[in-house]
């Protein structure tokens, strides 16, 4: 598939920054966002010196206002042919045992659900004049097996699952291809501070790969490593006493973390 327009969101880190790096070539215009100039800026040296050219966009997703400009920006600029809605945290049971707060589950939904559909409907209305053109929503097996430890994550990953499948069926008609990955375990910033097994973990490179191969194939729903997405996908439909037992041995706690580092 050639994709000349790119925009990724949390391209800072993890499975967004190695998204970046295997799409950058020659011909490419890769909007990169994040909140650490640091860490993107690295990121787009390196995409730059693939020959890829590099718009940043250094905001907090959840400004709907500054994530419109640079979607806008960006589609003056070159034609926008993919979004990857990929920005994320990860919060849940603190070390020392407590589950989430209200207001930490509203600061995740935040993040991870609403902005996540702000981007789709920012990069819709010029995949729909173009009659043309990809979303991807990055969720994750947690969407489909809730995680006793991560409430509000699991919540937001299931909301962006219906969402994106919905959104997929209503714009079937009209050109604009919508994709929702769900990954497993991935070495990134996030599982740096998930504190607990890390069954079948890959690297975020091999994500990377493996979610361009699901876009190729204009997949609705796909995930990986195989064998754990479909447990995940059985794990709704399983009695709960099955589910309590598979997920015990996966319990976890969330490091304190700025959404960038451990504290
Ligand atoms: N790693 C896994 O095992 C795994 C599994 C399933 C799903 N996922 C999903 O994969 C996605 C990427 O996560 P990752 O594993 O690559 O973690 P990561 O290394 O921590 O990367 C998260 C990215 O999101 C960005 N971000 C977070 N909050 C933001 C905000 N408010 N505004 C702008 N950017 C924000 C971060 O940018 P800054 O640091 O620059 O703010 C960073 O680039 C997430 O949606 C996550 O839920 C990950």
């Amino acid at each position: 598939m050639a994709w000349q327009g790119i925009i990724i969101t949390g391209a800072s880190s993890g499975i967004g920054e190695a998204l970046a790096r295997e799409l950058a070539a020659p011909g490419v215009t890769l909007g990169l966002v994040g909140r650490n100039a640091e860490r993107l800026g690295s990121v787009a040296e390196a995409v730059a010196a693939a020959g890829a050219i590099v718009r940043q966009g250094l905001f907090d997703i959840r400004d709907a206002d500054a994530l419109r400009s640079f979607v806008n920006d960006f589609a003056a600029a070159a034609p926008l042919d993919l979004v990857v809605a990929n920005a994320g945290i990860l919060d849940g049971r603190t070390p020392d045992g407590d589950i989430e707060t209200a207001a930490a589950a509203r600061n995740l939904l935040d993040t991870n659900l609403l902005a996540s559909i702000e981007t789709l409907h920012a990069a819709l209305p010029h995949m729909r004049t173009r009659r043309t053109g990809q979303i991807l929503l990055v969720t994750s097996q947690a969407g489909l097996a809730p995680l006793p430890d991560a409430p509000a994550y699991s919540a937001s990953k299931a909301g962006l699952i219906s969402y994106g499948l919905a959104m997929r069926e209503a714009m079937r008609e009209e050109g604009v291809r919508i994709n929702v990955v769900c990954p497993g375990y991935v070495t990134s910033g996030m599982t740096a501070v998930h504190q607990g097994p890390h069954p079948f973990k890959i690297s975020a490179q091999a994500a990377a790969r493996k979610i361009i191969a699901g876009m190729e194939a204009d997949k609705g729903l796909f995930g990986f490593p195989f064998t754990l997405f479909l447990g995940a996908r059985c794990a709704i439909a399983a009695p709960a006493w099955i589910r309590r037992l598979v997920m015990n041995g996966m319990r976890f706690r969330v490091a304190r973390y700025d959404g960038q580092k451990p504290l």
